[in-house]
């Protein structure tokens, strides 16, 4: 089993011809009784306590929460990459015990290889599972297409701009059909107006793939506009503080952040944080 950055590849899928199948495209995640506690010699530090999650297959769940809560720590968790001290993951049912081909990750700073071509590190992951050159093929015209990535799939990732290389990112995380994306932060160095776009593009991808999507970030109004729900986390030791249900309409234009529901919970949740971080 190997994780490879963005794509972590791992257990078989089926493949078809629109790419690998998810075994029915659901991806419930359960996170039961979670609990973390790193060591560094003789000191110990409780990173996360306790945390309770259900997230319902094909569900948009953000996590905010003041820096060094364990948002990481619990995304790394259910990727696999880290292992919990009590408690348990599943997956659709099944323990998470180490990375899987099911959960596709999303950081934020963009590891794709570098000499690879676009096209090439979206292929990367059905490559080594042996999918045949012509699935390979329709994978990435499929994902070059849903990320707006058709025109630059011969360049190396050095010819692209900061946006474009986290649509790769996301194209590679999704050829390789996960049920589960778990992004951490995956905007937090672009521009406000490529974040913009990268956040519509990615509910356009949401929406067409029905993932499930686990979403880090320290951006209030990306929550909101994102979201389904918000789990609002706090640290010493990490946890969970309050869960938000996001009552705006389902399909989110800009206009949605002028909507009261929106300004409400924007309100909300930086007293919220506001609070936390004092
Ligand atoms: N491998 C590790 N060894 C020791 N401590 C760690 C390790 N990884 C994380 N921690 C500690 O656990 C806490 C949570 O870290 P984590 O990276 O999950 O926070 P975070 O909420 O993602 O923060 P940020 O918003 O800054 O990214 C921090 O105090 C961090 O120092
Ligand atoms: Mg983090």
């Amino acid at each position: 089993m190997e994780a490879t950055g963005n794509g972590v590849i791992g257990t078989p899928a089926t493949i078809t011809s629109q790419g690998l199948s998810t075994g029915g495209g659901l991806g419930a995640i359960a996170i039961r009784g979670v609990g973390k506690t790193f060591k560094t010699g003789k000191t110990s530090f409780r990173a996360l306590d306790n945390i309770d999650l259900e997230i319902r297959a094909n569900e948009f769940v953000t996590i905010l929460g003041p820096s060094g809560c364990g948002k990481s720590t619990l995304l790394r968790i259910v990727a696999g990459l880290e292992e919990a001290n009590e408690g348990a993951v599943c997956v659709d049912g099944d323990s998470v015990v180490g990375p899987g081909a099911d959960r596709g990750m999303v950081f934020q700073g963009y590891t794709l290889f570098p000499w690879l071509t676009v096209r090439q590190n979206i292929e990367y992951g059905p490559k080594l599972k042996g999918v045949s050159i012509l699935e390979r093929r329709a994978i990435s015209n499929r994902y070059l297409r849903i990320t707006r990535l058709e025109p630059f799939a011969n360049r190396f990732p050095k010819q692209l701009s900061g946006g474009m290389k986290q649509r790769v990112a996301i194209a590679r995380a999704l050829a390789n059909g996960p049920k589960v994306l778990l992004m951490d932060e995956p905007f937090g160095a672009l521009d406000a107006q490529t974040k913009l776009e990268m956040q519509e593009a990615l509910l356009d991808v949401w929406e067409k793939e029905k993932t499930t999507v686990l979403f880090i970030t320290h951006d209030i109004d990306e929550a909101i506009f994102l979201s389904q729900r918000i789990i609002v986390m706090g640290a010493g030791p990490g946890r969970i503080l309050k869960a938000y249900p996001v009552t705006l309409p389902a399909e989110r234009t800009s206009e949605v952040r002028e909507h009261s529901e929106f300004l409400k919970l924007r309100r909300e949740l930086a007293a919220l944080l506001k609070h936390k971080e004092e």
